[in-house]
């Protein structure tokens, strides 16, 4: 008789925004007359970038004909892309990561969950505290992160690093030693940042611990201030401790087109084993590639117009954000984030928690957020809110906050 993967059976509930997906739905289907307005999950609104758009037909056109059609992408990915990446993401911010050191993906989500493939099963994850689920549930799947202890919101064998007000919603070093420290800046869900000296003090703990850093940095577009680090590898000896994940989704928006990438290091061992060469083995077997119609459209994000239109693009989402920031101040809520990334932090009123708010906003505005506790126990109390609605709805949904 067959076995199942019994870490599978410990996960509680479904995946956030499924179940953030399925509450709307009901209370959409209940209320036919509402306008809902969607500030939950972070997927984009605005169509791509003309020049994504010429890109997209142009490659299709190559595929329709015998001389220019290509089949299965190179392993890592097409060269013209991964040219550009290291050209402009991290050549032009002093950081010597190589061509064979970037890996073309379907995007960050995927990446996110699968890095672990390569990681021993007895390794210790840490992770801030809200997270985003994916980190969380994927160790969970692959039987990294102990039992799930309902009544705490934890998992017994991760080392959660609280993000609170207190600490300015960044993590403090963990007393406990772990083996993989996931982060994400700017953070997803908080909005928050850390500086380069503060990222700087994470790569020398990696370093002397010996562990990996597995650095999310999908929303790096959206930094608007100088001391924030748009890439790990602009800290000194990064590249001997970190992985990077980058995505499409949000500088271009590409959340229905699926691209981003990982950068693993040559310089990243362990024990005298490359993880770059572990990860090349196991993108080889379990990854086809990436389409070459979207690798060819991810390629015009780096033209001159292709960063012209897209920053316009990221500028747009970044008004919404101020929109919001300031309207819920306006309303009395305490508010962080939204400043270097497109997510608005904020308290619930009246200690309401966050389901509860979740619930309130809903019925009250017909808004849709993201319950903080969603994001693991330290987002208690707390609700996020997307910059990626259109203008115009960002504008009624504060105007609908301010009024109940
Ligand atoms: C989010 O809302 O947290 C993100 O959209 C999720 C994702 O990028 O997968």
């Amino acid at each position: 008789m067959f076995q199942i993967n019994e870490n599978y059976l410990k996960l509680p509930g479904s995946y956030l925004f499924s179940t953030i997906g399925k509450k709307v739905k009901e209370y959409a289907n209940a209320h036919k007359d509402k306008e809902i307005i969607r500030l939950g999950i972070g997927d984009v609104t605005l169509p791509l970038a003309p020049v994504v758009i010429q890109a997209l037909h142009s490659a299709v056109d190559e595929m329709g004909k015998a001389e220019t059609f290509k089949g299965y992408a190179p392993e890592l990915g097409y060269e013209f892309l991964r040219q550009a990446i290291v050209d402009h993401d991290y050549k032009k911010r002093g950081a010597a990561i190589e061509i064979d050191e970037v890996f073309i993906s379907d995007g960050a989500k995927s990446d996110s969950g699968n890095i672990g493939d390569i990681f021993g099963l007895e390794n210790k994850v840490a992770v801030c505290d809200p997270v985003y689920p994916v980190y969380i549930d994927s160790n969970a799947m692959s039987g990294r992160t102990g039992n799930y202890v309902e009544a705490a919101g934890k998992w017994d064998k991760v080392i959660y690093m609280p993000c609170t007000a207190e600490t300015n919603f960044a993590p403090e070093l963990p007393k406990e030693t772990p083996d993989m420290i996931y982060l994400c800046f700017p953070n997803n869900p908080t909005g928050s940042t850390i500086t380069k000296p503060e990222l700087q003090k994470w790569v020398d703990y990696a370093l002397k611990v010996g562990a990996v850093i597995i650095y999310d940095a999908a929303y790096e577009a959206y930094i608007s201030e100088d001391n924030v680090p748009h890439t790990i590898y602009e800290c000194k000896g990064a590249e001997a401790c970190a992985i990077e994940l980058r995505s499409f989704s949000k500088n271009a928006g590409f959340t229905g087109t699926r691209l981003g990438f990982t950068v693993v290091p040559k310089a990243l061992t362990c024990n005298g084993v490359s993880l770059n060469s572990l990860w090349a083995r196991r993108h080889g077997t379990k990854f086809n590639g990436a389409p070459y119609i979207i690798q060819k459209a991810g390629a015009a994000v780096y033209t001159e117009e292709g960063q012209k239109q897209t920053k316009e693009q990221v500028a747009y989402y970044m008004n919404n954000a101020k929109i919001i920031y300031n309207g819920l101040k306006a309303a009395g809520y305490s508010v962080s984030g939204g400043v270097n990334a497109p997510y608005i932090w904020l308290r619930t009123p009246g200690k309401m928690t966050s389901w509860e708010f979740f619930d309130f906003l809903l019925e009250k505005a017909n808004v849709v957020g993201t319950p903080g506790s969603g994001f693991g126990p330290s987002g208690e109390g707390y609700f996020r809110l997307t910059a990626f609605g259109s203008y115009e709805n960002t504008k009624k949904a504060m105007e609908r906050i301010q009024s109940i």
